[in-house]
Protein backbone atom coordinates (compact mmCIF):
# COMPACT_ATOMS: atom_id res chain seq x y z
CA UNK A 1 0.00 0.00 0.00
CA UNK A 2 1.17 3.23 -1.44
CA UNK A 3 -0.69 5.91 0.54
CA UNK A 4 0.96 4.96 4.57
CA UNK A 5 3.15 6.46 6.23
CA UNK A 6 4.87 4.48 9.14
CA UNK A 7 6.83 6.97 11.52
CA UNK A 8 8.63 5.88 14.63
CA UNK A 9 10.51 7.85 17.72
CA UNK A 10 13.35 6.36 19.71
CA UNK A 11 12.04 3.91 22.69
CA UNK A 12 13.17 6.50 25.52
CA UNK A 13 14.52 4.83 28.88
CA UNK A 14 11.75 5.04 31.69
CA UNK A 15 14.90 6.39 34.05
CA UNK A 16 14.09 9.98 35.31
CA UNK A 17 11.58 12.99 33.86
CA UNK A 18 11.77 13.20 30.42
CA UNK A 19 12.89 16.90 29.39
CA UNK A 20 12.43 18.82 26.28
CA UNK A 21 14.97 16.91 24.34
CA UNK A 22 12.54 13.97 24.64
CA UNK A 23 9.88 16.34 23.88
CA UNK A 24 11.43 17.23 20.71
CA UNK A 25 11.88 14.28 18.93
CA UNK A 26 8.29 13.15 19.95
CA UNK A 27 6.96 16.47 19.37
CA UNK A 28 8.90 16.27 15.49
CA UNK A 29 8.01 13.11 14.79
CA UNK A 30 3.87 13.89 15.68
CA UNK A 31 4.06 16.87 13.70
CA UNK A 32 5.06 15.18 10.57
CA UNK A 33 2.95 12.29 11.00
CA UNK A 34 0.07 14.88 10.96
CA UNK A 35 1.29 16.27 7.95
CA UNK A 36 0.97 13.43 6.09
CA UNK A 37 -2.60 12.67 7.72
CA UNK A 38 -3.64 16.62 6.03
CA UNK A 39 -2.53 14.92 2.76
CA UNK A 40 -4.86 11.70 3.03
CA UNK A 41 -2.28 9.33 3.98
CA UNK A 42 -3.20 6.37 6.31
CA UNK A 43 -0.52 7.29 8.99
CA UNK A 44 0.73 5.22 11.86
CA UNK A 45 3.09 6.53 15.03
CA UNK A 46 4.64 4.36 17.07
CA UNK A 47 6.38 5.80 20.48
CA UNK A 48 7.14 3.67 23.91
CA UNK A 49 9.60 2.87 26.24
CA UNK A 50 13.00 0.99 26.58
CA UNK A 51 12.58 -1.14 29.93
CA UNK A 52 15.17 -3.50 30.12
CA UNK A 53 18.86 -3.23 32.11
CA UNK A 54 20.49 -2.82 34.94
CA UNK A 55 20.20 1.23 34.87
CA UNK A 56 16.50 0.18 35.18
CA UNK A 57 17.10 -2.29 37.73
CA UNK A 58 18.52 -0.34 40.14
CA UNK A 59 16.49 2.75 39.57
CA UNK A 60 13.41 0.21 40.08
CA UNK A 61 15.30 -0.58 43.57
CA UNK A 62 15.70 3.15 44.43
CA UNK A 63 12.33 3.39 44.18
CA UNK A 64 11.94 0.63 46.36
CA UNK A 65 9.67 -1.41 43.05
CA UNK A 66 10.06 -4.26 41.25
CA UNK A 67 11.54 -3.45 37.92
CA UNK A 68 8.62 -4.23 36.62
CA UNK A 69 6.18 -1.79 38.72
CA UNK A 70 8.95 0.74 38.26
CA UNK A 71 8.25 0.52 34.33
CA UNK A 72 5.15 0.63 34.22
CA UNK A 73 4.35 3.46 36.18
CA UNK A 74 6.92 5.20 34.17
CA UNK A 75 4.95 4.35 31.05
CA UNK A 76 1.92 6.06 32.13
CA UNK A 77 3.54 8.74 32.89
CA UNK A 78 5.23 9.10 29.52
CA UNK A 79 1.87 8.64 28.09
CA UNK A 80 0.29 11.05 30.10
CA UNK A 81 2.65 13.42 28.97
CA UNK A 82 2.22 12.81 25.09
CA UNK A 83 -1.08 13.56 26.37
CA UNK A 84 -0.43 16.74 27.48
CA UNK A 85 1.89 17.71 24.66
CA UNK A 86 -0.68 16.89 22.20
CA UNK A 87 1.00 13.54 20.77
CA UNK A 88 -1.28 11.17 18.54
CA UNK A 89 0.85 7.96 18.31
CA UNK A 90 -1.05 5.27 17.31
CA UNK A 91 1.19 2.69 19.78
CA UNK A 92 2.80 2.84 23.09
CA UNK A 93 5.31 -0.39 23.09
CA UNK A 94 6.79 -1.08 26.23
CA UNK A 95 9.94 -3.65 25.88
CA UNK A 96 8.34 -5.74 28.64
CA UNK A 97 5.48 -6.74 27.51
CA UNK A 98 4.99 -10.28 26.22
CA UNK A 99 4.28 -9.54 22.65
CA UNK A 100 7.92 -7.88 22.39
CA UNK A 101 9.76 -10.30 24.58
CA UNK A 102 8.31 -13.39 22.90
CA UNK A 103 9.38 -12.22 19.09
CA UNK A 104 12.74 -11.16 20.48
CA UNK A 105 13.78 -14.26 21.50
CA UNK A 106 12.42 -15.91 18.08
CA UNK A 107 14.11 -13.56 16.61
CA UNK A 108 17.46 -14.04 18.30
CA UNK A 109 17.10 -17.55 17.82
CA UNK A 110 16.46 -17.34 13.99
CA UNK A 111 19.77 -15.57 14.36
CA UNK A 112 21.39 -17.78 16.11
CA UNK A 113 20.46 -20.85 13.44
CA UNK A 114 21.88 -18.63 10.75
CA UNK A 115 25.00 -18.59 12.43
CA UNK A 116 24.95 -14.43 12.96
CA UNK A 117 25.39 -14.80 16.02
CA UNK A 118 28.15 -16.92 17.83
CA UNK A 119 29.59 -17.43 21.27
CA UNK A 120 32.53 -15.83 21.99
CA UNK A 121 34.31 -14.06 25.59
CA UNK A 122 33.58 -10.52 26.21
CA UNK A 123 36.23 -8.16 27.12
CA UNK A 124 36.32 -4.97 29.35
CA UNK A 125 36.68 -3.19 32.79
CA UNK A 126 34.15 -4.04 35.33
CA UNK A 127 33.61 -2.41 38.34
CA UNK A 128 32.41 -5.00 40.88
CA UNK A 129 29.96 -2.63 43.38
CA UNK A 130 28.42 -1.20 40.45
CA UNK A 131 28.33 -4.63 37.91
CA UNK A 132 29.17 -2.75 35.43
CA UNK A 133 31.39 -3.62 32.15
CA UNK A 134 33.25 -0.29 30.66
CA UNK A 135 35.08 0.32 27.41
CA UNK A 136 38.37 1.81 28.13
CA UNK A 137 37.13 5.10 26.92
CA UNK A 138 34.55 5.24 29.06
CA UNK A 139 37.12 5.37 32.19
CA UNK A 140 37.59 7.81 33.72
CA UNK A 141 41.22 8.20 35.08
CA UNK A 142 40.98 4.77 34.55
CA UNK A 143 38.32 4.27 37.67
CA UNK A 144 34.62 3.53 37.50
CA UNK A 145 32.83 6.78 35.70
CA UNK A 146 29.92 5.99 38.04
CA UNK A 147 31.31 5.29 41.23
CA UNK A 148 35.00 6.38 40.55
CA UNK A 149 36.38 3.13 42.27
CA UNK A 150 39.10 0.81 40.75
CA UNK A 151 38.12 -1.38 38.00
CA UNK A 152 39.08 -4.77 36.94
CA UNK A 153 40.00 -6.49 33.47
CA UNK A 154 37.47 -9.25 33.55
CA UNK A 155 35.73 -11.55 30.79
CA UNK A 156 32.55 -13.32 30.69
CA UNK A 157 31.04 -15.34 28.03
CA UNK A 158 29.02 -13.54 25.78
CA UNK A 159 27.07 -13.98 22.30
CA UNK A 160 28.11 -11.77 19.46
CA UNK A 161 26.27 -10.36 16.16
CA UNK A 162 28.69 -10.68 13.28
CA UNK A 163 28.34 -7.36 11.66
CA UNK A 164 31.85 -7.70 9.57
CA UNK A 165 29.71 -10.04 7.35
CA UNK A 166 26.98 -7.86 6.31
CA UNK A 167 29.69 -4.37 6.10
CA UNK A 168 29.96 -4.63 2.42
CA UNK A 169 26.07 -4.92 1.95
CA UNK A 170 25.52 -2.00 4.00
CA UNK A 171 27.65 0.10 2.10
CA UNK A 172 26.43 -0.57 -1.14
CA UNK A 173 22.69 0.16 0.31
CA UNK A 174 23.78 3.80 1.32
CA UNK A 175 25.33 4.50 -2.31
CA UNK A 176 22.27 2.83 -3.75
CA UNK A 177 19.78 4.74 -1.45
CA UNK A 178 20.50 8.49 -1.30
CA UNK A 179 17.36 9.06 0.96
CA UNK A 180 17.84 6.39 3.20
CA UNK A 181 20.14 8.93 5.95
CA UNK A 182 18.96 12.31 6.58
CA UNK A 183 20.68 14.93 6.81
CA UNK A 184 23.39 13.29 4.31
CA UNK A 185 26.76 14.25 6.58
CA UNK A 186 25.74 11.28 9.10
CA UNK A 187 26.39 9.22 5.97
CA UNK A 188 30.01 9.81 5.51
CA UNK A 189 30.42 10.38 9.19
CA UNK A 190 29.40 6.28 9.37
CA UNK A 191 31.68 5.11 6.99
CA UNK A 192 34.37 7.38 7.90
CA UNK A 193 34.30 7.04 11.75
CA UNK A 194 32.94 3.16 11.96
CA UNK A 195 32.45 1.08 8.58
CA UNK A 196 35.87 1.91 6.71
CA UNK A 197 37.89 1.45 9.39
CA UNK A 198 36.42 -2.04 10.30
CA UNK A 199 33.16 -2.64 12.00
CA UNK A 200 33.23 -4.56 15.51
CA UNK A 201 30.82 -7.40 16.12
CA UNK A 202 28.61 -6.36 18.71
CA UNK A 203 27.90 -8.05 22.18
CA UNK A 204 24.42 -9.14 22.17
CA UNK A 205 24.14 -10.88 25.59
CA UNK A 206 25.36 -10.50 28.81
CA UNK A 207 25.31 -12.56 32.28
CA UNK A 208 25.82 -10.07 34.89
CA UNK A 209 22.28 -9.36 35.66
CA UNK A 210 18.77 -10.12 35.11
CA UNK A 211 16.76 -7.62 33.94
CA UNK A 212 16.25 -8.64 30.58
CA UNK A 213 15.04 -11.03 28.04
CA UNK A 214 16.42 -14.31 28.27
CA UNK A 215 18.05 -16.76 25.34
CA UNK A 216 15.80 -19.23 25.02
CA UNK A 217 18.40 -22.11 24.68
CA UNK A 218 20.86 -20.33 26.78
CA UNK A 219 18.90 -18.87 29.66
CA UNK A 220 21.91 -17.58 32.04
CA UNK A 221 22.41 -15.04 29.00
CA UNK A 222 20.06 -12.18 29.05
CA UNK A 223 19.76 -10.21 25.48
CA UNK A 224 21.65 -6.68 25.83
CA UNK A 225 19.97 -3.76 25.02
CA UNK A 226 20.42 -3.49 20.84
CA UNK A 227 18.58 -6.67 19.56
CA UNK A 228 16.06 -6.18 21.91
CA UNK A 229 15.51 -2.06 21.55
CA UNK A 230 15.67 -1.97 18.04
CA UNK A 231 13.58 -4.51 17.14
CA UNK A 232 10.35 -3.02 18.68
CA UNK A 233 9.83 -1.48 15.91
CA UNK A 234 9.18 -4.37 14.29
CA UNK A 235 7.42 -6.30 17.48
CA UNK A 236 4.65 -3.55 17.88
CA UNK A 237 3.26 -4.02 14.61
CA UNK A 238 2.97 -7.47 15.07
CA UNK A 239 6.01 -8.79 12.89
CA UNK A 240 6.42 -12.63 13.37
CA UNK A 241 3.14 -12.81 15.87
CA UNK A 242 -0.11 -14.60 14.65
CA UNK A 243 -1.51 -11.35 13.42
CA UNK A 244 0.70 -9.74 10.66
CA UNK A 245 -1.46 -7.11 9.68
CA UNK A 246 -0.68 -3.95 11.07
CA UNK A 247 3.17 -4.86 10.19
CA UNK A 248 2.36 -6.05 6.18
CA UNK A 249 0.38 -2.86 5.77
CA UNK A 250 2.65 -0.75 7.73
CA UNK A 251 6.36 -1.96 7.31
CA UNK A 252 8.83 -1.03 5.95
CA UNK A 253 8.64 2.12 7.89
CA UNK A 254 8.66 5.60 6.21
CA UNK A 255 10.45 7.31 8.39
CA UNK A 256 12.09 6.69 11.75
CA UNK A 257 13.78 9.69 13.70
CA UNK A 258 16.27 9.92 16.10
CA UNK A 259 19.00 11.79 17.72
CA UNK A 260 22.57 12.04 16.99
CA UNK A 261 23.69 9.89 20.16
CA UNK A 262 21.81 7.16 18.87
CA UNK A 263 22.69 7.49 15.39
CA UNK A 264 25.27 4.91 15.01
CA UNK A 265 22.76 1.95 16.41
CA UNK A 266 20.04 2.89 13.83
CA UNK A 267 22.42 4.04 10.67
CA UNK A 268 24.41 0.62 11.07
CA UNK A 269 23.16 -2.16 13.22
CA UNK A 270 19.50 -1.41 12.62
CA UNK A 271 19.98 -2.07 8.83
CA UNK A 272 22.53 -5.21 9.25
CA UNK A 273 19.66 -6.61 11.49
CA UNK A 274 16.98 -5.95 9.11
CA UNK A 275 19.47 -7.59 6.62
CA UNK A 276 19.16 -10.70 8.34
CA UNK A 277 15.85 -11.21 8.76
CA UNK A 278 15.76 -10.18 5.05
CA UNK A 279 13.64 -7.38 5.92
CA UNK A 280 13.02 -4.13 3.51
CA UNK A 281 15.03 -1.14 5.02
CA UNK A 282 13.44 1.75 6.71
CA UNK A 283 12.96 4.75 3.86
CA UNK A 284 14.34 7.24 5.74
CA UNK A 285 16.10 7.10 9.09
CA UNK A 286 16.47 10.85 10.02
CA UNK A 287 19.34 12.09 12.57
CA UNK A 288 18.71 15.20 14.39
CA UNK A 289 20.79 16.61 16.27
CA UNK A 290 20.38 18.08 20.32
CA UNK A 291 18.76 20.45 22.36
CA UNK A 292 21.49 22.61 24.39
CA UNK A 293 22.30 24.67 26.73
CA UNK A 294 24.11 27.80 27.48
CA UNK A 295 26.47 25.44 29.80
CA UNK A 296 26.64 22.50 27.34
CA UNK A 297 24.22 19.55 27.47
CA UNK A 298 21.09 19.45 29.92
CA UNK A 299 21.92 17.50 32.96
CA UNK A 300 20.11 17.61 36.65
CA UNK A 301 23.60 18.15 38.81
CA UNK A 302 24.32 21.55 36.45
CA UNK A 303 20.75 22.47 37.42
CA UNK A 304 19.84 23.54 33.63
CA UNK A 305 16.98 21.01 32.53
CA UNK A 306 13.67 21.79 31.11
CA UNK A 307 10.93 19.54 31.10
CA UNK A 308 8.09 19.98 28.59
CA UNK A 309 4.71 20.44 31.14
CA UNK A 310 6.29 23.32 32.90
CA UNK A 311 6.19 25.40 29.46
CA UNK A 312 3.46 24.28 28.44
CA UNK A 313 1.45 24.98 31.46
CA UNK A 314 2.87 28.30 31.70
CA UNK A 315 2.87 28.93 27.58
CA UNK A 316 0.68 26.56 26.54
CA UNK A 317 1.09 24.29 24.12
CA UNK A 318 1.36 25.09 20.96
CA UNK A 319 3.94 28.03 21.68
CA UNK A 320 6.31 25.06 23.45
CA UNK A 321 5.49 22.84 20.01
CA UNK A 322 6.32 26.17 17.80
CA UNK A 323 9.44 27.11 19.97
CA UNK A 324 11.26 23.49 19.61
CA UNK A 325 10.66 23.27 15.97
CA UNK A 326 11.33 26.54 14.80
CA UNK A 327 14.57 26.92 17.00
CA UNK A 328 15.93 23.34 17.12
CA UNK A 329 17.22 23.08 13.22
CA UNK A 330 17.29 19.11 12.86
CA UNK A 331 21.18 19.66 11.11
CA UNK A 332 22.49 21.54 14.04
CA UNK A 333 22.45 21.63 17.76
CA UNK A 334 19.74 24.12 18.93
CA UNK A 335 20.58 26.05 21.56
CA UNK A 336 17.98 26.86 24.37
CA UNK A 337 17.57 29.99 25.98
CA UNK A 338 14.79 31.65 27.96
CA UNK A 339 15.56 34.64 26.02
CA UNK A 340 14.89 33.04 22.92
CA UNK A 341 12.05 31.58 24.01
CA UNK A 342 10.12 34.66 25.19
CA UNK A 343 11.21 36.81 22.08
CA UNK A 344 10.02 34.26 20.06
CA UNK A 345 6.46 34.46 21.26
CA UNK A 346 6.58 38.07 21.56
CA UNK A 347 8.11 38.67 17.52
CA UNK A 348 6.78 35.46 16.41
CA UNK A 349 3.61 34.55 17.69
CA UNK A 350 2.21 37.39 19.21
CA UNK A 351 3.80 40.37 17.17
CA UNK A 352 3.39 38.43 13.38
CA UNK A 353 1.03 35.32 13.70
CA UNK A 354 -1.73 36.81 16.59
CA UNK A 355 -1.73 40.86 15.44
CA UNK A 356 -2.51 39.59 12.04
CA UNK A 357 -5.58 37.91 13.09
CA UNK A 358 -6.76 40.55 15.02
CA UNK A 359 -6.41 43.06 12.67
CA UNK A 360 -8.42 41.03 10.08
CA UNK A 361 -11.09 39.80 12.40
CA UNK A 362 -11.39 43.87 13.59
CA UNK A 363 -11.63 45.36 9.91
CA UNK A 364 -14.13 42.47 8.84
CA UNK A 365 -16.18 44.14 11.74
CA UNK A 366 -15.58 47.39 11.10
CA UNK A 367 -16.29 47.46 7.75
CA UNK A 368 -18.57 44.98 6.70
CA UNK A 369 -20.13 44.05 10.17
CA UNK A 370 -18.52 40.92 10.54
CA UNK A 371 -19.67 39.55 7.09
CA UNK A 372 -17.19 38.84 4.67
CA UNK A 373 -18.32 40.24 1.52
CA UNK A 374 -18.43 37.88 -1.60
CA UNK A 375 -15.34 38.65 -3.62
CA UNK A 376 -15.95 38.85 -7.16
CA UNK A 377 -12.78 36.80 -8.25
CA UNK A 378 -10.87 39.16 -9.84
CA UNK A 379 -7.83 40.19 -8.52
CA UNK A 380 -6.14 43.44 -9.22
CA UNK A 381 -2.00 43.64 -8.81
CA UNK A 382 -1.24 43.85 -5.28
CA UNK A 383 -3.75 41.13 -4.84
CA UNK A 384 -2.19 38.94 -7.40
CA UNK A 385 1.28 39.56 -6.43
CA UNK A 386 -0.06 38.15 -2.82
CA UNK A 387 -1.36 35.25 -4.45
CA UNK A 388 1.46 34.40 -6.08
CA UNK A 389 3.52 34.74 -3.30
CA UNK A 390 1.07 32.69 -1.45
CA UNK A 391 1.15 30.13 -3.41
CA UNK A 392 5.20 30.27 -3.43
CA UNK A 393 5.81 29.65 -0.10
CA UNK A 394 3.40 26.53 -0.30
CA UNK A 395 5.56 24.79 -2.46
CA UNK A 396 8.87 26.20 -0.49
CA UNK A 397 7.22 24.96 2.68
CA UNK A 398 6.34 21.66 1.36
CA UNK A 399 9.81 20.61 -0.39
CA UNK A 400 11.72 21.76 2.76
CA UNK A 401 9.39 20.18 4.96
CA UNK A 402 9.52 16.87 2.80
CA UNK A 403 13.07 17.18 3.16
CA UNK A 404 12.97 17.70 6.56
CA UNK A 405 14.05 20.43 6.93
CA UNK A 406 11.23 21.49 9.30
CA UNK A 407 12.98 24.27 10.82
CA UNK A 408 13.24 26.36 8.25
CA UNK A 409 9.96 25.00 6.20
CA UNK A 410 7.97 27.24 9.45
CA UNK A 411 9.74 29.87 8.83
CA UNK A 412 8.33 29.83 4.90
CA UNK A 413 5.24 30.01 6.81
CA UNK A 414 5.97 33.04 9.01
CA UNK A 415 7.68 34.57 5.56
CA UNK A 416 3.60 34.80 4.60
CA UNK A 417 2.51 35.71 7.25
CA UNK A 418 4.73 38.94 7.53
CA UNK A 419 3.97 39.45 3.77
CA UNK A 420 0.33 39.01 4.36
CA UNK A 421 0.78 42.02 7.18
CA UNK A 422 2.93 43.89 4.48
CA UNK A 423 -0.30 43.46 1.69
CA UNK A 424 -2.58 45.24 4.74
CA UNK A 425 -0.25 48.24 4.79
CA UNK A 426 0.00 48.42 0.83
CA UNK A 427 -3.39 48.21 0.47
CA UNK A 428 -4.43 50.54 3.08
CA UNK A 429 -7.59 49.62 3.98
CA UNK A 430 -8.29 52.56 5.87
CA UNK A 431 -8.00 54.70 2.86
CA UNK A 432 -9.98 52.34 0.65
CA UNK A 433 -12.85 52.58 3.29
CA UNK A 434 -12.72 56.67 2.95
CA UNK A 435 -12.28 56.67 -0.88
CA UNK A 436 -15.23 54.56 -1.42
CA UNK A 437 -12.64 51.79 -3.29
CA UNK A 438 -15.85 49.16 -2.53
CA UNK A 439 -14.29 46.64 -4.71
CA UNK A 440 -10.62 46.82 -3.80
CA UNK A 441 -11.62 46.85 -0.04
CA UNK A 442 -13.43 44.02 -0.37
CA UNK A 443 -11.09 42.10 -2.42
CA UNK A 444 -8.29 43.47 0.30
CA UNK A 445 -10.96 41.65 3.42
CA UNK A 446 -11.26 38.49 1.41
CA UNK A 447 -7.36 37.71 0.73
CA UNK A 448 -6.86 38.29 4.24
CA UNK A 449 -9.28 36.17 5.41
CA UNK A 450 -8.22 33.46 2.88
CA UNK A 451 -4.19 34.26 3.64
CA UNK A 452 -4.93 33.24 7.39
CA UNK A 453 -7.22 30.24 6.19
CA UNK A 454 -3.93 28.92 4.31
CA UNK A 455 -1.75 29.96 7.12
CA UNK A 456 -4.22 27.76 9.36
CA UNK A 457 -3.90 24.70 7.59
CA UNK A 458 -0.08 25.22 6.88
CA UNK A 459 0.74 25.23 10.86
CA UNK A 460 -2.16 22.09 11.82
CA UNK A 461 0.33 19.61 11.80
CA UNK A 462 2.49 20.96 14.78
CA UNK A 463 -0.15 24.14 15.92
CA UNK A 464 -3.44 22.82 15.95
CA UNK A 465 -5.47 24.76 19.01
CA UNK A 466 -4.32 27.65 17.03
CA UNK A 467 -5.06 27.00 13.80
CA UNK A 468 -8.52 25.72 14.99
CA UNK A 469 -8.73 28.99 16.85
CA UNK A 470 -7.73 30.80 13.88
CA UNK A 471 -10.60 29.41 12.03
CA UNK A 472 -12.95 29.92 14.70
CA UNK A 473 -12.25 33.60 14.80
CA UNK A 474 -12.61 33.71 11.03
CA UNK A 475 -16.43 32.07 11.22
CA UNK A 476 -14.85 28.98 8.79
CA UNK A 477 -15.44 25.26 9.59
CA UNK A 478 -12.72 23.00 11.21
CA UNK A 479 -13.00 20.67 8.81
CA UNK A 480 -11.54 23.32 6.30
CA UNK A 481 -8.24 21.64 8.23
CA UNK A 482 -8.38 18.43 6.46
CA UNK A 483 -7.54 19.18 3.34
CA UNK A 484 -4.19 19.87 1.70
CA UNK A 485 -5.81 20.41 -1.49
CA UNK A 486 -7.75 23.05 -0.91
CA UNK A 487 -4.44 25.39 -0.10
CA UNK A 488 -3.89 25.01 -3.71
CA UNK A 489 -7.46 27.27 -4.64
CA UNK A 490 -9.10 29.94 -3.16
CA UNK A 491 -11.94 29.16 -1.63
CA UNK A 492 -14.87 31.02 -2.13
CA UNK A 493 -15.68 31.78 1.74
CA UNK A 494 -19.03 32.72 0.90
CA UNK A 495 -21.44 33.54 3.91
CA UNK A 496 -18.05 33.60 6.34
CA UNK A 497 -18.99 35.86 9.88
CA UNK A 498 -16.10 36.89 11.97
CA UNK A 499 -16.48 36.74 15.58
CA UNK A 500 -17.45 40.11 16.88
CA UNK A 501 -14.67 40.91 19.10
CA UNK A 502 -11.18 38.96 18.18
CA UNK A 503 -9.32 37.30 20.83
CA UNK A 504 -6.21 37.97 20.81
CA UNK A 505 -4.24 34.09 20.26
CA UNK A 506 -0.74 35.48 21.76
CA UNK A 507 -0.29 38.22 24.47
CA UNK A 508 2.81 39.65 24.57
CA UNK A 509 4.84 38.46 27.34
CA UNK A 510 6.81 40.84 30.07
CA UNK A 511 10.68 40.27 28.86
CA UNK A 512 11.92 40.24 32.09
CA UNK A 513 9.55 38.88 34.34
CA UNK A 514 8.81 35.51 32.18
CA UNK A 515 12.99 35.30 31.85
CA UNK A 516 13.44 35.43 35.42
CA UNK A 517 10.26 32.54 35.67
CA UNK A 518 11.86 30.13 32.93
CA UNK A 519 15.11 30.49 35.23
CA UNK A 520 13.79 29.80 37.49
CA UNK A 521 12.10 26.72 36.30
CA UNK A 522 16.02 25.53 35.01
CA UNK A 523 17.00 25.79 38.72
CA UNK A 524 14.63 22.65 39.17
O1 LIG B 1 18.87 6.13 23.83
N1 LIG B 1 18.05 17.10 22.40
O2 LIG B 1 16.94 6.30 25.06
P1 LIG B 1 17.08 7.75 25.70
C1 LIG B 1 17.32 16.45 21.49
N2 LIG B 1 16.52 3.73 24.82
N3 LIG B 1 16.89 15.18 21.66
C2 LIG B 1 17.21 14.55 22.78
C3 LIG B 1 17.99 15.17 23.79
C4 LIG B 1 18.40 16.53 23.56
N4 LIG B 1 19.11 17.20 24.44
N5 LIG B 1 18.14 14.28 24.79
C5 LIG B 1 17.47 13.14 24.42
C6 LIG B 1 17.85 5.66 24.28
N6 LIG B 1 16.92 13.31 23.21
C7 LIG B 1 17.45 4.26 23.88
C8 LIG B 1 16.89 4.30 22.49
S1 LIG B 1 15.76 3.18 20.36
C9 LIG B 1 15.56 1.64 19.77
C10 LIG B 1 16.49 2.99 21.91
C11 LIG B 1 16.10 12.32 22.49
O3 LIG B 1 16.03 7.85 26.75
C12 LIG B 1 16.76 11.91 21.19
O4 LIG B 1 15.79 11.42 20.33
O5 LIG B 1 18.48 8.02 26.09
C13 LIG B 1 17.65 10.79 21.64
O6 LIG B 1 18.05 9.95 20.59
C14 LIG B 1 16.73 10.07 22.60
O7 LIG B 1 16.03 11.14 23.26
C15 LIG B 1 17.49 9.21 23.59
O8 LIG B 1 16.60 8.72 24.52
MG1 LIG C 1 20.59 8.39 26.18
Amino acid sequence: MDNKFYVTTPIYYPSGRFHIGTAYTTVLADSIKKYHALKGENTYMLTGTDEHGQKIEEKAKEANKSPKEYVDEMAEMAKKLWEKMGIEYNDFIQTTEPRHEKIVQKIFDKFMEQGDIYKGEYEGWYCVPCETYFTQTQLVDGKCPDCGRKVKLMKEEAYFFNMKKYADRLLKYYEEHPDFIKPEYRKSEMINNFIKPGLEDLCVTRTSFDWGIKVLKDPKHVIYVWVDALTNYLTAIGYMSEDETLFKKYWPADLQIVGKDIARFHLIYWPIFLMALDLPLPKTILVHNWIMMKDGKMSKSKGNVIYPEDLVDRYGLDATRYFLLREVPVNQDGLFTPEAFIERYNFDLCNDLSNLLNRTVSMVNKYYNGILPEYNGTPNNVDKEMEEFTIKQIEEFDQKWNNYEIAISIQEIWNLISRTNKYIDETQPWILVKENENEKLQSCMYHLVESLRKIAILISPFMNQTAKNILRQLGIKEEKLKTWNSLYENDKLTNIKVIEKGEPIFMRLNVEEEVEYIKNLMKG
